[in-house]
């Protein structure tokens, strides 16, 4: 077990591969924190104690003058006492007292990992995880905090979370609960944020932290395309490679917050949780709250480790079902091939081109159900628009299925459409606002999943759907955000969706299921506890793409991210790409085309066709591989990725030139990953070199131009 207690000290200390993490009690009970960093044997005490008063700064206990607040580095900080810093907790007690008071009571180190009451989290058995549980009372209000640390015991990663309960006899309410705080001792760091907009989602802002508040976080009611639930504090200077970094996610799709204050002292306070704007929460005696979970890894060797570490922990410890770490179809989707305009003919040619090019999984999106022709209508009514399929789904799929090819569909199920037997039975079932005007979004309302009446129609509808065929892939979209959301509401909309989500993946265990949110407006472990994969971003361009994805990749893997090939120009920013480009970015995670392959040329068909047996036979080392990126995100030239197995015996490199430079020097890119004393082949060049050469001197690579790219398949000789 790598969680120790030191009586003497009053001390834990949770020690990763390379980090410790330590905190201890004072002698006035209040749990300090003391030190998260490069991983140290023991820590003395008094190395580290800043809880020394400063000018200004309130004495909380009456006869320790020297003794203070403001400037101590807390586990957990607390509104409404001494600390003037952005709070973890703000709760509020039937006379509105709001003066939070906690000390030490107990604490408790097992094997093995609490389940979080509903909410999605990290796994790990036994002998993987080890869970240190500290409990805080305030006594004068009778409520007990429970901070939650939990250690996976082979890796650089940790997760924290908070259960607060009330054991007065009066109601609480709780104004903000964080799942984490956490606080340096200086403020020399940078911020790393994924930031974006629908079709441009998790693009990497990098800034240095100054004096006051900075934060990310999203009220839309989702995770957001704006801000992805991911924050990294770095040391200035740190790169792919080289430096100090600390990573937090958020386990959760709704609303969050995370707030970096840096403190007039230049201590550095990080808090993260559901986003207490449009949040509060009655507690009842003796009932409690669970937050979300965050997942914090550590590294001292730069941004891709970080990486990694975050992909292995969600591979291994985060995605579940019969499709962890198991190898994904290469799907055919007809969204951008046909939008709304398909009849049952057009799909069964779609099926029948995309099974010549050895495409695996026929999906059959928006646009089936109901009168749905645009988007004006019929979300909620989940019954085959059989006119228009021209016989009933099982028709249609065991057309598809003799084909070869499998059947997926898609869903959007937490939504109404004004115009639908559903809303005209249920005007009520939607998110609304007594007699507010209801806000639409893309012609639709959003259902109640805060009831549970809501969630039981969502789940038998599609129970009903999806026992009328053989399905075995689906894709559940959310194309709005929420407006109207006040008090619980949102957050238990979240723990409805999870609970809807939770009973049909159970139910149908055999079914791959792709989160989606008009692309990747929810793109967080949250959805990836349910579902193994996303689809990234409705955007399809290859060059758009390479940002979207190398920010993706910050934190989550790319077995996890899905990518098409669409047609040209573009539809979202009319882009002409090679169509080997295309493909080349496609193949970063879960591969899949999204065009009319019906109208493709022989030519056309025939590179398609290698593309996919390309992938086919290194899928694994693709969806699964030790992900490296090659070049830095602000790199406007050129971008540059690889794959290597984790037997570090094969790589693939791939290479796109974003904007080619005229009589420039030609690119030298060192590769990473590999084994230094292995011997490897570059296939298609048929040049041999040592991974040591490989790494340290790199190698030329072709001249490209303009959105041109390059991919080489590279072995250890060896296996020859
Ligand atoms: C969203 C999705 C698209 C497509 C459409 C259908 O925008 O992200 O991929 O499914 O909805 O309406």
């Amino acid at each position: 077990m790598s969680i120790i207690y030191e009586s003497s000290k009053q001390q834990f200390h949770i020690k990763g591969i390379d980090f410790s993490y330590v905190c201890h009690v004072d002698h006035h009970g209040y749990l300090i924190h003391d030190y998260y960093g490069k991983g140290v044997k023991t820590l003395s005490s008094g190395l580290v104690n800043t809880t020394k008063i400063r000018s200004w700064s309130p004495t909380p206990i009456e006869d320790d003058k020297s003794y203070g607040h403001d400037s101590a580095l807390f586990e957990y900080g607390i509104s409404g006492h001494t600390d003037f810093r952005v709070p973890a907790l703000m709760t509020s007690c039937n006379d509105g007292d709001l003066v939070g008071d906690f000390t030490y009571s107990e604490h408790r180190i097992f094997s093995g990992k609490s389940d979080l009451n509903g909410l999605p989290s990290t796994y790990g058995k036994e002998n993987e995880v080890t869970t240190l549980e500290i409990v805080l009372i305030d006594h004068r209000r009778n409520q007990e905090l429970i901070l939650s640390y939990v250690l996976f015991e082979k890796t650089n990663a940790m997760t924290r979370s908070v259960k607060i309960q009330n054991n007065s006899d009066k109601t609480m309410e709780i104004k903000k609960i964080m799942g984490m705080c956490l606080d340096y001792e200086d403020s020399n760091y940078e911020m790393l944020q994924l930031s974006g907009a629908w079709a441009r989602e998790r693009h990497i802002v990098r800034r240095e932290l100054v004096q006051g508040i900075q934060s990310v976080g999203s009220n839309r009611g989702a995770s957001s395309h704006v801000h992805n639930p991911f924050v990294a504090l770095m040391r200035p200077g740190t790169t792919e490679d080289a430096g100090e970094i600390y990573g937090y996610n958020h386990v959760y799709s709704g609303n969050f917050i995370c707030e970096i204050e840096v403190s007039e002292y230049n201590l550095t306070r990080v808090i993260m949780g559901i986003s207490s704007e449009n949040f509060t929460w009655v507690l009842e005696p003796s009932d409690v709250f669970t937050t979300p979970e965050i997942v914090m890894v550590y590294s001292c060797n730069g941004i891709g480790d970080m990486s990694r570490t975050y992909h292995d922990l969600y591979n291994n410890h985060l995605i579940r079902g019969k499709y962890q770490n198991r190898e994904r179809p290469i799907l055919i989707n007809n969204w951008e091939a046909t939008y709304f305009d398909f009849t049952k003919d057009k799909l069964v040619d779609l099926a029948r081109a995309s099974k010549g090019v050895g495409i695996e999984l026929f999906v059959l999106d928006d646009g089936w159900f109901g009168n749905r022709n645009d988007d004006s209508s019929s979300l909620g009514d989940w019954t085959v628009n059989e006119e228009k399929l021209g016989g009933n789904l099982e028709s249609l799929v065991s057309m598809i299925n003799n084909e070869g090819l499998e059947f997926g569909l898609w869903f959007e199920p937490e939504m109404v459409s004004p115009n639908s037997k559903l809303y005209e039975s249920h005007p009520d079932w939607c998110i609304h606002c007594n007699d507010a005007r209801r806000i639409q979004v893309r012609n639709q309302l959003i259902l109640d999943l805060s009831r549970s009446e809501v969630c039981d129609y969502i789940i038998e509808t599609l129970t009903k759907v999806l026992n009328s065929g053989n399905v075995s892939y689906v894709k559940w979209d959310m194309n709005r955000n929420m407006t109207d959301i006040n008090g619980e509401r949102a957050h238990r909309y979240i723990l409805g969706l999870y609970k809807v989500m939770d009973t049909l993946i159970n139910r149908y265990p055999h079914i791959l299921f792709e989160g989606c949110a008009g692309g990747g407006g929810r793109f967080d472990p949250g959805i990836l506890y349910y579902m193994p994969q996303i689809w990234t971003s409705d955007d399809t361009d290859a060059i758009e793409r390479l940002s979207i994805q190398y920010g993706t990749s910050i934190v989550y893997p790319p077995s996890s991210m899905g990518g098409h090939v669409s047609a040209v120009p573009n539809h979202q920013v009319g882009r002409i790409t090679p169509i080997q480009t295309r493909a080349h970015v496609a193949m970063y995670g879960n591969f899949g085309y999204e065009l009319d392959t019906t109208g493709l040329s022989e030519e056309e068909l025939k590179i398609i066709s290698l593309q996919v047996l390309f992938y086919k036979k290194h899928r694994v080392l693709l969806q699964y591989g030790s992900h490296y990126r090659l070049t830095a995100f602000n790199q406007i030239t050129h971008s540059c990725w690889m794959k290597v197995s984790k037997d570090k015996r094969q790589c693939i490199v791939t290479m796109v030139k974003i904007h080619a430079m005229p009589n420039g020097h030609e690119t030298r890119i060192k590769l990473k990953g590999l084994d230094e004393n292995r011997r490897y082949r570059i296939v298609s060049l048929d040049t041999e070199y040592g991974g040591d050469e490989l790494m340290n001197i790199g190698i030329e690579m072709p001249k490209l131009d303009d959105f041109e790219s390059v991919m080489f398949y590279i072995e250890d000789i060896s296996l020859q």
